[in-house]
């Protein structure tokens, strides 16, 4: 069943059901050492599907829960083997979207969901994306897609490792290191350039759109547009996603021009969808100012985009 959250609609079955689970990555075409989110009601959630919670993971789920913010922790055994991918810990996540609040409640289990996309392929925002995307592998008799309207944050959550002695953020999201560090206090915060990259899903590689992105600065932007135009790319076939002070360049379509660092959030992928629609074979981007929260996950998303063409 296709479940929206406040941050991408996911594809969730129930976490404990591993001929569910299963269904869940043939329909997505995902490698199985993919490890899945579980979704779950709220903090009284842990201690059934982690051991050893360390105190700060317990004050951020109490903090940001529901909401979009995922802890990785110690997962308790025989809890969620087959969504772990083989992995000794589960990521868990609270979402606060209220059609899935609900569904969550009423459940009384674990939803495992990845966000509802073909593998490699940018998250859905709508119900219109999820069907567009996984249409002819799903079930009509068996496959629900809920509509629960476009998604307010548009950008996959915030990924925390809480398997050490400091949180660790693994991908960021509209939660930022900020918030984060208002509520841990003196606690640090690893720094994600030392980080081991053991996220599979954040292969550079992912998240992308056909185009080929390129994300440019204010003062390069010219010199991008005539580049592309230069090896023959018309300009109807050239997209322009920056915020909404910035002019479009004469001829290129324009797809997003968002106000503020969520709004850039919000529209991010529902623009590099229409790019795709367009036929736009290069989206040229110029990211939102600020580098935390909403404006670090949109500069990372679009990083991701742009390298998987190269
Ligand atoms: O906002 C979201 O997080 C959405 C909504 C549906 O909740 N879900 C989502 O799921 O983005 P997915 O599967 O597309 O991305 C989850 C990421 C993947 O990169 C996966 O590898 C990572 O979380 N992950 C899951 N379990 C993990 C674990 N135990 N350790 C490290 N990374 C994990
Ligand atoms: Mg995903």
């Amino acid at each position: 069943m296709a479940i929206p959250t406040e941050t991408v609609y996911g594809l969730g079955a129930d976490a404990g059901n591993a001929g569910a689970v299963a269904r869940i990555y043939a329909v997505k075409s995902r490698p199985a050492d993919h490890p899945l989110i579980v979704h779950v009601t709220g903090a009284v959630d842990l201690d059934t599907w982690t051991v050893a919670v360390p105190a700060y993971a317990r004050r951020l789920a109490e903090a940001f829960w529901p909401g979009p913010l995922t802890l990785v922790l110690p997962r308790a055994p025989g809890m969620g083997d087959c969504v772990a991918g083989g992995q000794p810990t589960i990521a868990l996540r609270a979402p606060s979207h209220p059609m899935t609040v609900m569904l969550l409640r009423r459940f009384g289990r674990g939803v495992a969901a990845p966000s509802a996309n073909l593998f490699g392929h940018v998250s859905p925002t709508s119900a219109t994306h999820v069907a567009t995307d996984l249409a002819g592998r799903l079930d009509p008799d068996l496959d629900l897609i809920l509509d629960g309207g476009p998604c307010p944050i548009g950008i996959e959550s915030t990924i925390v490792d809480c398997t050490g002695p400091l949180a660790r953020v693994l991908r960021p999201g509209s939660v930022g290191t900020k918030p984060l560090r208002d509520v841990l206090g003196s606690l640090a915060i690893d720094s994600p350039r030392d980080r081991v990259v053991r996220v599979p899903g954040s292969l550079r590689s992912h998240y992308a759109p056909r185009a080929r992105v390129l994300v440019t600065s204010g003062p390069e932007l010219a010199n991008a547009v005539s580049r592309a135009r230069a090896t023959g790319v018309a300009p109807s076939r050239i997209g322009f996603l920056a915020p909404s002070d910035w002019q479009t360049p004469q001829g290129v379509v324009r797809l997003s021009a968002p106000r503020t660092a969520a709004a850039y959030a919000r529209d991010l992928y529902r623009a590099l969808r229409e790019a795709d629609l367009l036929e736009i074979s290069l989206v040229v981007a110029i990211p939102p100012d600020g580098k935390e929260g909403a404006a670090e996950a949109v500069r990372d998303r679009l990083g991701r985009a742009a390298s998987a063409a190269e």
